[in-house]
């Protein structure tokens, strides 16, 4: 069977693929946040995941307000990146695993999530960005891909306990894949930010903490919120956190826990509170 081997988590901001393709990362406004990354880099490059499966969201490039799924999972061969307005340069596309991907999508259908199968899936600066963050040496980030995207763009939003099963699912759907290759999970959005309303600019830094805390010591934590009093405390975008969310749950039932690799936190990038997380699988 296939091993999941551990997870990955990172704020995505379009500043950071400016960041980027400018070589700014020693600069003094983003050395901060790109520090939170080599210790990640040495753990991966001893790890060598060869499949990750990416909860992000989609900010209107792939799905719009007319047409807005709450959980889609993608099945292609390749997943291209395109610019939903901020004019950042475009990544290169990455490989996707059409096996997992129906492995994925025959699991959670029978685990009763309706999900929707995406055949063709644009991915925007929140599937892509991470990709240069945990492998900047490499052109195309040398793993295969699986995108699932959760709504947290259009209320209504899925809850945090339905997130937290989905993340589930998924983590024994990987583990039930019938496969040699090490598997990991990447969770691309968050932490505190809101960019628009009264409230433009909101930041919570003692929930974020707390937050990034539950994730290794009580993974549950965050479940007992609403959609609404996750908007209170973490901001319109900060819902994002969903994504963190997800990808903890999938290691809920691998090996015998998880142990923190590495951790940052720092702000702020452009308007948003910025984490980056790294847990292992133990044996
Ligand atoms: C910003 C943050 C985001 O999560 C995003 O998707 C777009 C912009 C920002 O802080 O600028
Ligand atoms: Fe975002």
């Amino acid at each position: 069977m296939a091993q999941l081997i551990g997870g990955l988590a990172t704020s995505h901001i379009p500043a950071i693929g400016k960041a980027l393709a400018k070589g700014l990362q020693q600069e003094p406004y983003w050395k901060p946040f790109f520090d939170g990354f080599p210790p990640i880099h040495q753990w991966l490059a001893g790890k060598k995941p060869d499949v990750l499966v990416v909860f992000y969201n989609d900010h209107g490039l792939n799905f719009f307000l007319d047409k807005m799924p709450t959980f889609a999972v993608g099945a292609a061969a390749e997943y291209s990146n395109a610019d939903e307005g901020w004019g950042i340069p475009t990544l290169p596309s990455t490989p996707g695993c059409p096996e997992l991907s129906w492995h994925l999508i025959n699991s959670l259908i029978a685990d009763e999530f309706d999900i929707v199968t995406c055949q063709e899936m644009l991915v925007d600066h929140a599937c892509s960005l991470p990709f240069k963050l945990f492998w900047p040496q490499h052109e195309v980030a040398p793993v295969q891909i699986v995108p699932i995207n959760i709504n947290t763009v259009q209320f209504p939003l899925p809850t945090t306990k339905r997130v937290y099963k989905l993340g589930q699912a998924v983590g024994r759907a990987i583990q039930s894949w019938g496969s040699d290759k090490k598997v990991m999970v990447l969770a691309s959005g968050g932490l505190s930010h809101q960019l628009e309303g009264e409230r433009a600019g909101h930041i919570n830094k003692k929930f974020d903490l707390q937050f990034m805390e539950s994730l290794v010591s009580n993974p549950e934590w965050a479940t007992q919120f609403s959609d609404l009093e996750l908007v209170e405390k973490a901001g319109t975008q900060g819902v994002e956190l969903l994504m963190w969310l997800a990808m903890r749950a999938a290691l809920t039932h691998a090996g015998s826990g998880v142990r923190k690799v590495h951790g940052n936190y720092y702000l702020p990038i452009s308007n948003t509170a910025t984490g980056v997380l790294a847990l292992e699988v133990q044996e």
